[in-house]
C-alpha cells in the first residue's frame, strides 16, 4: 500500500527522476534519492539523498540502501550526448549490473528498470507495431548498451528478483534540454533572429513522443500492478504526427506558421544561430536546452520501426494522459518561456 512503499530512485539528478521523485513522493511513497554527485539536486521535503557512484563505488554502498527500500527505480544511465561508448556501457551495462547484484539478497518487491526503445534497433525491419517479446537488434552504440543493461535484468529476473522494464520512446516536458526542446530552441531563435515562417523540409518524417508525466506514470504504475513482474512495456503516446505536424505545434506556439520547402537544411545556418543564441543569452535566456547543430535534428530522424505496441501496457490499466499533443506542446513551450530557457 502506498505510504508503506519505499523506492530509491538513481539518477536523481537527472531529468526524469526530477520528475519522478515528486511524484512518487506526492503518491506517499519514501523516497531515497541515489546519485554519483556529492550535493543532492533540489528534492521534495522529506525526500533523502546519498551520493553514490554506480561504477566507482564498493558493493556494499549499494547493499546499505537496499536495506532500507521495498521499490528500486533505477534511472541512472549514460547517453550519447554526454558520454562515449565506454562510459555508456560502465555506467549502462556494469552499473547495472551491480545494482541487481546489492538487490538480490533483499526482498525487494519490484526492480523498476528505465530502459529506451533503442534497443529495438533500426537496421532490421521489424512487426509492426514492435511488440515488446520482439528479438531485439540494437543498431547504435546506446541502444546496444541500453540492450546490454536488459540482459543483465533478464539474468537476474530468471533467478527470481521481481523486475519490470520500462522502454520508452523520446520523452519530452518540461525540464527536458535536448531532441523536442532542441527543436522548439531552434523555432525561438528564429523568432528572435526576425524570421516570420519557420521553414520545414517537404518530406514528411513520421514522429512519436511521450511526455514525462506519463512516463513518470508509467513506470509508477508498472511498480505496482499485478502481472508487470517480469516483462517489460513500451511507453509511447499512440499518437504519430509527421514533422510537419510537430513542426506546426511548435511553431504555432510562437505564433508563427510553418512553411515546407525543399531544401532539407532550410532555415538559419548554425553560425547565424549560435550568434542569435549567443544573443538571447545575453538578454536574460538561461542557455539550459541544448543547441543542436543540425537545426531540427529531432524531426528529421526517421525509423523504419517508428512505430509501437502499448497492449501490454494498456492491458495493466494504464491510461495516458497527455493525449492532446498541440496543448501540451503548447504547455511545454510555455513552461520554457515561463523559466526563461527561451525567449520570445
Ligand atoms: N530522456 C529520454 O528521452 C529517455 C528516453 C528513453 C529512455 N530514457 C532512459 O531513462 C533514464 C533516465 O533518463 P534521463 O533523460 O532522466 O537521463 P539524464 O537526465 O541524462 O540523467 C542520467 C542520470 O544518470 C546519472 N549517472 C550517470 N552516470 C552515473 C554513475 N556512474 N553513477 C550514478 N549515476 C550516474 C546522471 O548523473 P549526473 O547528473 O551526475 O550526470 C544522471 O542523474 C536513462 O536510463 C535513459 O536511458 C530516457
Amino acid at each position: 500500500m502506498a505510504g508503506t512503499n519505499r523506492a530509491l530512485v538513481t539518477g536523481a539528478t537527472g531529468y526524469i527522476a526530477s520528475h519522478l521523485i515528486p511524484a512518487l513522493a506526492e503518491a506517499g511513497w519514501d523516497v531515497l534519492a541515489t546519485g554519483r554527485r556529492r550535493e543532492p539536486p533540489p528534492l521534495p521535503v522529506g525526500v533523502d539523498y546519498a551520493s553514490a557512484n554506480l561504477v566507482k563505488d564498493d558493493p556494499w554502498v549499494f547493499s546499505g540502501l537496499m536495506e532500507r527500500v521495498t521499490h528500486v527505480f533505477h534511472l541512472a544511465g549514460a547517453s550519447s550526448s554526454l558520454s562515449d561508448q565506454r562510459e555508456m556501457e560502465q555506467v549502462n551495462i556494469d552499473g547495472t549490473r551491480r545494482l541487481l547484484q546489492a538487490a538480490q539478497p533483499w526482498p525487494i518487491e519490484r526492480f523498476v528498470h528505465m530502459s529506451s526503445t533503442s534497443v529495438y534497433g533500426e537496421e532490421v525491419e521489424l512487426p509492426s507495431p514492435v511488440p515488446e517479446d520482439v528479438e531485439r537488434h540494437p543498431s547504435r552504440g546506446y541502444g546496444k548498451a541500453k540492450d546490454g543493461a536488459e540482459r543483465m535484468v533478464e539474468e537476474f529476473a530468471a533467478g527470481g528478483l521481481p523486475t519490470v522494464v520500462v522502454r520508452p520512446v523520446t520523452v519530452y516536458g518540461p525540464g527536458n534540454v535536448k531532441l523536442l526542446a532542441s527543436a522548439i530552441l531552434d523555432v525561438a531563435i528564429e523568432r528572435f533572429a526576425g524570421l516570420d515562417r519557420i521553414a520545414v523540409h517537404a518530406t514528411p518524417i513520421e514522429q512519436r513522443l511521450c511526455h514525462v508525466d506519463d512516463v513518470v506514470a508509467a513506470a509508477i504504475h508498472l511498480a505496482t500492478a499485478d502481472g508487470a513482474v517480469g516483462r517489460a512495456f513500451n511507453v509511447v503516446l499512440p499518437q504519430y504526427p509527421s514533422s510537419h505536424e510537430v513542426a506546426g505545434m511548435v511553431a504555432d506556439a510562437f505564433g508563427l506558421p510553418v512553411e515546407l520547402v525543399d531544401d532539407p537544411d532550410g532555415g538559419l545556418p548554425y553560425d547565424a544561430r549560435a550568434e542569435t543564441h549567443g544573443r538571447m543569452v545575453e538578454a536574460g535566456m538561461e542557455p539550459r536546452i541544448l543547441l543542436s547543430k543540425e537545426r531540427f535534428r529531432f524531426l528529421r530522424k526517421a525509423n523504419r520501426n517508428n512505430r509501437l505496441s502499448v497492449d501490454a501496457l494498456l492491458g495493466t490499466g494504464f491510461e495516458f494522459t497527455q493525449t492532446d499533443l498541440p496543448a501540451s506542446i503548447a504547455a511545454t513551450v510555455d513552461w520554457y518561456r515561463s523559466n526563461h530557457w527561451v525567449l520570445g
